[in-house]
């Protein structure tokens, strides 16, 4: 049996093997073919943080693949009150198929994983956001960039960034971060792109200027600067990330065929513009839909998995 707690745990052929799927399932769904691969299957979904993409995509998702979906916030049940993670997990894991968790550590997921008898899913921790990376690489293929590409991450070395780093190490991309200085990209995390990078050939550039980074990139990208639980360093971060606003003066430096990917919400003004905004509302869009049919793939995967 496997998780899906970070794309660290998966080889390259892994990630194409739940990228292909997810491409079927799509083309089938788009057929209005619905076939039944998780028949009577539940989906467990805890969320200890707010969701629209991941909670919606989650919830159709499992109902278009033959199951039902457990919406379960923390201020429902008996988690928020204190009961274990892992005794939830024992509960949870014996009378559900899958579960899909948004939480804070990516411990926390780790703790739930050990105790669970069936897959689990990362659906957001602190430290990842692997399922957004599985519909991005989705989004690329679909937008013809999935070939050699340079991608340009620039704002916050959070869950996102990690997250690229991660697709980028396994898959041999050339990623180029750039962040203000101190809020780079967790050092752990780099080191292990590199070592996924010797095998896959991947480029990482950790920058601190990001109109160097969006230099001749085929896909530009960025997240909120203020993460779930980071409300209260608003103000501060505001500051900080002076001069790093994706606008149509940065993009001008991208490829004149740049993609703009974003993992939404999106707070215009701050880490992007309207302009560029709304001049690729079309990927963006698309990135977001994509999260539907790039977590089918990764959900009928894990169960073929736990079967075999
Ligand atoms: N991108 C993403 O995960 O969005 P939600 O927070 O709305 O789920
Ligand atoms: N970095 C953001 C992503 C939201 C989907 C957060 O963790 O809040």
């Amino acid at each position: 049996m496997r998780h899906f707690l970070t794309l660290a745990d998966f080889t390259k052929e892994e990630i194409l093997e739940m990228i292909a799927l997810a491409r079927q399932i799509k083309a089938e769904t788009k057929r209005k073919e619905f076939v039944p691969y998780l028949e009577n299957q539940t989906l467990a979904m805890i969320f200890e943080k707010s969701s629209t993409r991941t909670r919606v995509s989650f919830e159709v998702g499992i109902y278009q693949l033959g199951g039902i979906g457990l919406f379960l916030g923390k201020n429902d049940i008996q988690l928020g009150r204190g009961e274990p993670m892992k005794d939830t997990a024992r509960v949870v894991s014996r009378m559900c198929d899958m579960v899909m968790i948004r939480t804070f550590e990516q411990s926390k997921l780790e703790e739930f994983a050990a105790y669970s008898r069936v897959p689990v899913i990362n659906g957001l921790t602190d430290q990842y956001h692997p399922v957004q990376l599985m519909a991005d690489y989705l989004t690329m293929i679909e937008f013809g960039k999935e070939k050699d590409p340079i991608i340009a991450y620039v704002g916050d070395g959070n869950n996102m960034a990690h997250s690229w780093l991660m697709l980028a190490g396994k898959l041999g991309f050339t990623l180029r971060i750039a962040t203000p200085k101190g809020y780079e990209p967790d050092a752990a995390v780099v080191a292990q792109a590199q070592e996924f990078a010797k095998t896959s050939g991947a480029k990482i550039e950790l920058l601190n200027d990001p109109k160097e980074a969006v230099k001749e990139a085929d896909v530009v990208t960025t997240d909120t600067w203020i993460s779930m639980g980071q409300e209260e360093e608003k103000e501060k971060r505001i500051k900080d990330f002076a001069g790093f606003t994706v606008d149509s003066e940065m993009m001008r430096l991208a490829k004149e065929d740049a993609i703009f990917l974003h993992c939404l919400p999106a707070y215009r003004g701050y880490e992007v513009s309207e302009e560029v905004f709304e001049a690729h509302a079309d990927e963006i869009f698309t990135e977001a839909e994509n999260r539907l049919h790039a977590q089918k793939g990764i959900m009928v995967w894990l169960d073929r998995k736990r079967r075999s």
